[in-house]
């Protein structure tokens, strides 16, 4: 594993508190739903994959603290769900997670609480494990799209950071090098929080991968004169005709992106696949704090009190989109019937 996102050790949830990177490497212990949650409202792990593998883990803690307690594990577990839920609206990865986890309790209720408990263990184990061999599968299908000396500018984090093993669209660059390619990537600072200058660029430089970071203001400039080979980022949610919900900004790349004849490629599992939304129109944006940009670099960057409109994602219509990689295959438009093989050949 590149980076160790997420793990489970000792027992205990071990994530990386990415709120302090690139300046400083930390590792929390969570070892209650409420430290979990918070950790994922706040962003200490974060990307869709992510979400849902910390929130697996949040729930076999949920179950751990209803044993605990005396409380009955079943209704204590089904409580952990519910709040875990709450956390954050548009990956879908993390319902995904969290009904695969209910509905293995659902399964095992009737058995002994330690039962219980280690059942759920054990399918949050195996969502996460599922996960790392997702990121290698996408890897190895997104890796042909890229020329043996290519150039990618990316948006936001998609990478280990964002997963259990070293990511969806950074995955496709970093299968590309291990297959002997040139990969070079122009990484959008990612405003406001900053995932890409803070996070893309720092697994990046940890893994050896050129990289070099813009203001999101700039790539515009930077598809012009940088021969840009493609535009590549992953997904929080993909409706069943394959418009794209990721980080804001994506929508505004994948314009620029078709004014300048670049491909423009978003890599995904399956689970951010959301069949039960017709379109992207339906997918929930989550809105966040102000205080994100009026107060983004530690100090007052906007007056106070002033009006803000802070959405967390945005919507890019599948016709912007040239293929979508998943762990089943490379896509292009229609998404719809490609989407409905892949489930049904699971
Ligand atoms: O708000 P974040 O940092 O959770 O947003 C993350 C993204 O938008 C990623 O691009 C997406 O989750 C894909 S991660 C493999």
């Amino acid at each position: 594993m590149p980076v160790p996102t997420i793990a489970w050790e000792d027992n205990a949830l071990r994530l990386i508190d990415q709120t302090l990177l690139p300046e400083q490497y930390v590792r929390i212990d969570c070892g209650d739903v409420e430290t979990v949650a918070e950790a994922i409202e706040s962003l200490r792990v974060r990307g869709a994959p992510a979400i849902g593998v910390a929130a697996a883990f949040g729930v076999v803690i949920g179950a751990r603290e209803a044993l605990a307690s005396g409380s009955d594990i079943v209704s204590g577990t089904r409580k952990a769900i519910e709040r875990l839920a709450r956390t954050r609206p548009t990956a879908v990865n993390l319902f995904w997670a969290l009904d695969r986890m209910g509905r293995r309790l659902s399964e095992v209720a009737d058995r002994q609480p330690a039962q219980i408990r280690d059942s759920l263990l054990e399918e949050a184990q195996e969502i996460f494990e599922e996960d790392r061999r997702v990121c290698r599968q996408i890897g190895r299908n997104g890796a042909g799209l890229l020329n043996a000396n290519a150039t990618v500018l990316t948006h936001c984090n998609a990478g280990a950071l964002a997963t259990a093993d070293y990511g969806t669209a950074l995955a496709v660059i970093y299968a590309a090098v291990e297959a002997g390619k040139q990969v070079a990537v122009f990484a959008d600072e990612t405003r406001p929080l900053l995932q890409g200058s803070r996070l893309t660029a720092w697994e990046l430089r940890q893994s050896g991968v050129d990289v070099t970071v813009i203001c999101d203001s700039m790539a515009a400039s930077v598809l012009r004169q940088k021969n840009i080979d493609s535009v590549i980022v992953g997904a929080d949610r993909i409706a069943a005709n394959g418009d794209v919900a990721n980080k804001i900004g994506t929508y505004g790349l994948a314009i620029l992106a078709r004014e300048h004849n670049v491909p423009f490629y978003v890599a995904a599992p399956l689970s951010t696949i959301d069949m039960s939304l017709p379109r992207g129109e339906e997918i929930p944006i989550e809105e966040r704090k102000p205080d994100e940009i009026t107060r983004g670099m530690g100090r007052q960057t906007a007056p106070g009190g002033v009006n803000v409109y802070n959405p967390a994602f945005d919507v890019t219509p599948s016709r912007l989109v040239s293929a979508i990689v998943t762990e089943k295959g490379v896509a292009q438009s229609p998404y719809q019937p490609a989407f409905h093989a892949w489930f049904q050949g699971k």
